[in-house]
């Protein structure tokens, strides 16, 4: 598990994330989403020590990462990172092959025989079994993105980050991508988070979702407790594609309806207003009852609120 603690980061007096609190289960995509621009990938290259934080603290099972550690402790934690960089920053001189080698080389002391072996397990985990020979440049963009995630295994990460792995990709090629790293998740039991702004992502593989706003944590929920949520700034960033805005109005549709057909649309829908602790619990924020035969989960958590 990671856990952050009251993480501050500005540059140049600018605040860009403030008092950030957040817990990433392990075995689970832990999804943090916002708008361009909303610290996604300055609060990833904290985690992963590429930027110092201002204030706070980032625990990986407990040990701090964030600041006035000693190196072996630095480098005990970096060699349990994988991280999938945007754009895959995948090296073109090299080939395949001694891409998904290279963190080996850096951080392991196997053999050159156990780490072409190890890559090559990598290479088809991902389906490249074939591939190790070419150059990244011949490869197509998902190819691509599956050569970095192999590299992001290959030292077998308690910890991965993926930094908007879909981006550029095709709607198809995104799934498998995200089918991918949601299987290698679990399959290993990763704690693994994902940096998205993509809203397929966010109801396929969304285990849990935290949505960055204005450089605070704004809302928490699931992939599915999204499309009930109530939260003003959610509801604008979701109705930023058309698609999801119509997916949005069906589901609302059909909750409607369905919540009509069982009597009991009065008292389901929460009054607007936000617990300052951020808990669903207590009174004008009930979180709905939950009932299996409803197309209706939860409603996530409001963290803050523009308009309370
Ligand atoms: N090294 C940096 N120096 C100054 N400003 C930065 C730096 N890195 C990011 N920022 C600013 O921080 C804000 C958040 O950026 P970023 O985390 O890249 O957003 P996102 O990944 O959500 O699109 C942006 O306004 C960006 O300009
Ligand atoms: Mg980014």
């Amino acid at each position: 598990m990671i856990e952050i603690r009251h993480l501050g980061k500005s540059f140049n007096g600018r605040q860009v994330l403030q008092d950030i609190n957040l817990k990433f289960e392990p075995g689970r995509c832990n999804l943090v989403i916002g708008q361009s621009g909303s610290g996604k990938t300055v609060l990833m290259k904290t985690m992963v020590g590429l930027l110092w934080p201002d204030s706070g603290e980032i625990l990986f099972d407990g040990r701090d990462f964030s600041r006035d550690k000693k190196q072996e402790q630095l480098t005990a934690i970096r060699r349990e990172i994988g991280m999938v960089f945007q754009g895959g920053a995948l090296f073109d001189s090299l080939s395949v092959l001694e891409n998904v080698i290279f963190p080996m080389d850096m951080f392991s002391s196997l053999s050159r025989r156990e780490k072409i072996k190890r890559a090559q397990e990598c290479l088809s985990r991902v389906d490249l079994s074939g591939a190790g020979k070419l150059s990244p440049s011949e490869l197509s963009g998902g190819m691509r993105k599956r050569v970095a995630i192999a590299r992001a295994i290959s030292m077998q990460p308690r910890y991965l980050f993926c930094d908007e792995p879909n981006s550029g990709l095709d709607p198809r090629t995104s799934e498998l991508i995200d089918a991918l790293i949601s299987e290698i998740t679990r399959e290993s039991g990763i704690t693994t988070v994902i940096n998205t702004h993509d809203m397929n992502s966010v109801l396929k593989i969304g285990d849990t979702v935290n949505f960055i706003y204005e450089g605070k944590l704004w809302w928490q929920g699931n992939g599915q407790d999204i499309l009930d949520s109530d939260n003003p700034e959610i509801l604008h960033f979701m109705e930023a594609s058309e698609l999801t805005k119509r997916l949005l109005k069906s589901h609302r549709q059909r909750r409607d309806s369905a919540l009509r057909g069982k009597g009991r649309a009065t008292g389901l829908q929460p009054e607007s207003g936000t617990d300052p602790a951020g808990n669903m619990a207590g009174p004008g924020n009930n979180p709905p009852e939950k009932d299996a035969s409803l197309p209706f989960h939860g409603q996530g958590k409001n963290l803050q609120r523009q308009n309370p």
